[in-house]
């Protein structure tokens, strides 16, 4: 698996594993199929794996421990902070309010470290920009426990470029993590260029658009009643509807290519840039070795623009958040 980096202190393979989908938001999880599907991706080379607190909450964080505590050495494990947890809740609706206030963050880390079974979190990042303290104080606090050996590199997730220069000012931030795949641009121009600028990495998440752009999905009765992707404008019916003949010209262009769609959907996040490492998730093996030889498929910069233009974001119908979900992105 060919490697990339993160920033000066991290190199990873070039596509990472999103661990979320595999205890929460997307239903049906199946934890002994997650375990092997997480064994196979070391055996395959890669070594980028995404957590957080909040996936579960914490019972993603817990799988992940189990699954690569073999691995530890090989492995580099990214959790976050940042939510309120209620924990009398699940999945989502755990989720209520943020909390980036520095005892929080430190009080969060020791709690992730254990769960994790590790002396040191590889890359912690930021969930979400918390309005309520200045990002000073939060990464002040990040990096306090990179001082203590606790923490190895620091991230933020959804945090616009003004934050992200702040934050790195203060001490430096390996990767930014955003939503970015051919549906979702909204890292193009000022994030993407202030992470080039700043020579640093940019981690996307949801990179195959939460399934959508892997031709597999096409209506809201293909997931569970409790799959959140239910609550996305995306994912409403009629916007399904609407954006299906995107997703077939993306699966024709595929098939000329001799590729998967969803491979050609992470191929064109893949050739973005070489700082650039997607994090699609994937909880069945087959995907998993899909989205993995996606990093071997080359692209041409036409056949990249032709893909750019014919997907451009602005022919998808529905916002990738509702309003509530929206207010909390730094943007
Ligand atoms: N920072 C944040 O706020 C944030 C938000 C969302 C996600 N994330 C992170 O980003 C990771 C990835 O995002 P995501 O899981 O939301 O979306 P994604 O990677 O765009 O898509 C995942 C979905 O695509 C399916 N899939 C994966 N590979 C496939 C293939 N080759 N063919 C067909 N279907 C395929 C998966 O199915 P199976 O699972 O059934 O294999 C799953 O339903 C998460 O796991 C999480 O770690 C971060």
């Amino acid at each position: 698996m060919k490697t990339r980096r993160l920033g000066p202190h991290l190199t990873v393979s070039a596509v990472g594993l999103g661990c979320m989908g595999m205890s929460h938001a997307y239903g049906g999880q199946d934890e002994q199929e997650s375990i092997r599907t997480l064994h196979r991706a070391v055996e395959l080379g890669v070594t980028l794996f995404d957590t957080a607190e909040a996936y579960g909450p914490f019972a993603n964080e817990i799988l992940v421990c189990k699954a690569l505590k073999p691995y530890r050495d090989k492995v580099v494990i990214a959790t976050k902070f940042g939510f309120r947890l209620d924990t009398s809740k699940k999945g989502a609706n755990a989720m209520s309010g943020l909390d980036s206030r520095p005892d929080h963050v430190r009080e969060v880390a020791e709690a992730s470290l254990k769960r994790l079974g590790v002396e040191v979190i590889d890359l912690f990042y930021q969930h979400r920009v918390d309005p309520q303290v200045p990002i000073e104080d939060t990464v002040g606090a990040m990096a306090d426990l990179v001082k203590e050996g606790k923490v190895r590199a620091l991230g933020l997730s959804e945090a616009g470029s003004a934050i992200i220069r702040r934050a790195h000012a203060v001490h430096p931030i390996s990767a930014p993590q955003s939503e970015y795949s051919l549906w979702t641009r909204d890292p193009e121009g000022e994030i993407l260029d202030t992470c080039r600028e700043l020579g640093i990495g940019f981690v996307p998440f949801s990179p195959l658009g939460r399934g959508f752009l892997t031709g597999k999905i096409q209506k809201p009765e293909d997931f569970g009643a409790e799959d959140f992707r239910r609550t996305l404008p995306r994912f409403s019916t009629e916007n399904m509807a609407a954006n299906a003949s995107l997703v077939s010209m993306l699966e024709e262009m595929a098939r000329e290519k001799g590729v998967t769609t969803a491979q050609l959907a992470l191929a064109w996040v893949i050739n973005q840039g070489d700082f650039i490492v997607p994090i699609p998730g994937a909880r069945k093996i087959a995907h998993l070795e899909q989205n993995v030889a996606a990093a071997d498929v080359t692209l041409l910069p036409e056949e990249l623009k032709t893909l750019g233009d014919m997907l451009a974001p602005d022919k998808f119908a529905g916002k990738r958040y509702g309003d509530a979900a929206m207010s909390l992105t730094n943007r």
